[in-house]
């Protein structure tokens, strides 16, 4: 087992068992009350006019249910899906050819928008605004360029990374939407909802338990379920109790605060060879061995929200609690001195 089981897991290459517990509708998709609201009231407004929806971008840390929602956005309106990504389209021509499969109302989901090429990202301007495109035709000297109409379509674009998106890009959407993690109680509801479809008995307990150290991230959740069944079968009678989820996620070294062994490495490395910060994320990266951009979208979103870190203009600091995990007294310059956050 990786000693980074998150990372792992929010890396996996999507699966069926994946696919098998995605909530087809906004009514089983539990959590994000906000944004469902507003989506689901976009959505009637379109109906009602008879009209397309407005492109929609959905921000947030990977797992917490950004596909899911492209998928039930374009259910809801009865619209074709169409999929693709930042990375695939690589050439103004792949996206013409997205663009130009599409018909009246159907949806281009764009997942990691933020890594579209910025002359492809121009293209896709007018896309949006006007429902055209620029061609060029022929080469050489008698390359012309020349206008094509598009069918009204909606864009749903995804990123774990909204900070790398440009304002340009940013501004043409309608509705600028932003995932938070969800609550260990959210959690053990979506436990229980994934419990049900794979016929595996959970008792409440179990559920919460698993809720708590799925670190926000739905995702998360599903793949402990999915350990937590395995354990309950071998270890146990097959029904997944508060202590059998505890025995489970302990085998595994996920801790009773969802911290698992590359969160404890990065906070030991903070705090013994940084002097606790403040300290550059890449040094960091370099010093546990991992990639700094999964330090930023998969580690350091949940040391900062349960406050073992704190991010500074000068670097990332060990707060307090970040000593108590790892079994040493804070510092007095820690327990005095605030932070200065961004
Ligand atoms: N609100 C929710 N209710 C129930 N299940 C959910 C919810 N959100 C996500 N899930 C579950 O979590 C899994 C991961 O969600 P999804 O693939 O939509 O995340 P994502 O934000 O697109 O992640 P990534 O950035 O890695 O692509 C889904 O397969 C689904 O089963
Ligand atoms: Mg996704």
């Amino acid at each position: 087992m990786s000693d980074n089981y998150f990372q792992q897991t929010l890396s996996e290459p999507r699966n069926d068992f994946d696919s098998s517990l995605r909530p087809p509708d906004f009514d089983e998709f539990s959590g994000q009350d906000k944004i469902k609201e507003r989506l689901m009231l976009m959505v009637e407004a379109a109906k009602m006019r008879d009209d397309v929806l407005h492109h929609v971008l959905l921000c947030g840390p990977p797992g917490l249910g950004k596909t899911t929602l492209a998928n039930i956005i374009a259910n809801a309106v009865g619209a074709k899906l169409h999929t693709s990504s930042g990375p695939q389209i690589e050439k103004a021509g792949d996206l013409a050819g997205l663009l130009t499969n599409l018909e009246e109302g159907d949806v281009l989901f764009i997942d990691e928008i933020h890594r579209l090429h910025p002359s492809i990202e121009e293209y896709l301007y007018p896309a949006m605004e006007d429902f055209k495109i620029d061609i060029i035709i022929d080469q050489g000297p008698n390359a012309r360029s020349i206008e094509l109409q598009l069918p009204r379509f909606t864009l749903v674009g995804a990123t774990t990374r909204q900070g790398m998106l440009t304002a340009p890009l940013r501004s043409r959407f309608g509705l600028v939407n932003r995932l938070d993690y969800y609550t260990a109680e959210q959690l053990a509801g979506i436990v229980t909802r994934s419990a049900g479809i794979l016929g595996v008995e959970i008792e409440p307990g179990g559920a919460l338990e698993v809720g708590r150290r799925s670190r926000g991230t739905p995702r998360i959740a599903n793949s402990l379920l999915r350990w937590a069944r395995d354990f309950a079968q071998v270890r146990a009678d097959g029904t997944i109790t508060a202590k059998v989820a505890d025995q489970a996620l302990g085998m595994i070294d996920i801790d009773a605060d969802g911290i698992d062994e590359m969160d404890k490495r990065i906070l030991e490395t903070v705090i013994h060879k940084f002097e606790g910060g403040p300290v550059g994320l890449r040094s960091v990266a370099v010093a546990v061995g991992e990639d700094a951009s999964t330090l930023e979208e998969v580690n350091e979103p949940y040391l900062i929200m349960q406050g073992f870190l704190a991010r500074t203009p000068r670097g990332r600091v060990a707060l307090p609690a970040a000593y108590t995990k790892i079994g040493v007294e804070p510092p007095r310059r820690v327990l005095g001195d605030q932070p200065e956050l961004l």
